[in-house]
């Protein structure tokens, strides 16, 4: 069934049935495969993109709830890869093998546009939803702090705090 929404700011209408995952149109219908499947049951984080600005897993998420929605992938996240935290990352040469990258920068992405100056606490409690199989998560700490120090026009508008969701098992 045609299913309209709005990604990275283009206006979208996908025909699939009303039960497919977002993660699978995202991916395999709208080509855009910086988002990443890691474990399917809302588990890893992998997966985490923007839904109206709040971070949400996408693998549970049927795209028939995101009807009329706007939708925010990391290759939506800043024009050019230069939001705040993306810089932060790159300087702190934060990934490892990069697979579980993209939901963590959209997880603290959600953080830093509720929480501009978060403690270790809050981002511990923010980023817990997105596991990292490399261990990066000190630096993914001190990236968040580097890029909450920069200036705000360099956080991005787009992002809010995690969307509470009864689809999602945390
Ligand atoms: S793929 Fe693991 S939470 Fe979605
Ligand atoms: S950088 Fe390898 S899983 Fe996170």
């Amino acid at each position: 069934m045609p299913i309209s929404f709005t990604v990275n700011g283009k206006p979208t209408t996908v025909d699939v049935p009303a039960d497919m995952p977002l993660l699978w149109v995202l991916r395999d219908i709208l080509d855009l495969k910086g988002t990443k499947f890691g474990c399917g049951i809302s588990q890893c984080g992998a997966c985490t993109v923007h839904v109206n600005g709040a971070a949400a897993h996408s693998c549970m998420r049927q795209v028939s709830s995101v009807a009329g929605a706007s939708i925010t992938t990391i290759e939506g996240l800043s024009p050019d890869g230069t939001h705040a935290l993306q810089r932060a990352w790159e300087e702190l040469d934060v990934p490892q093998c990069g697979y579980c990258q993209a939901g963590q920068l959209m997880a603290a992405s959600a953080l830093l546009a509720s929480n501009p100056n978060p403690t270790d606490a809050d981002i511990d409690r923010a980023m817990s939803g997105n596991l990292c199989r490399c261990a990066t998560y000190l630096r993914i700490r001190q990236a968040i702090h580097h890029a909450a120090s920069m200036p705000a026009t360099l956080q991005g508008t787009q992002s809010s705090p995690r969307e509470p969701s009864s689809e999602e098992v945390r």
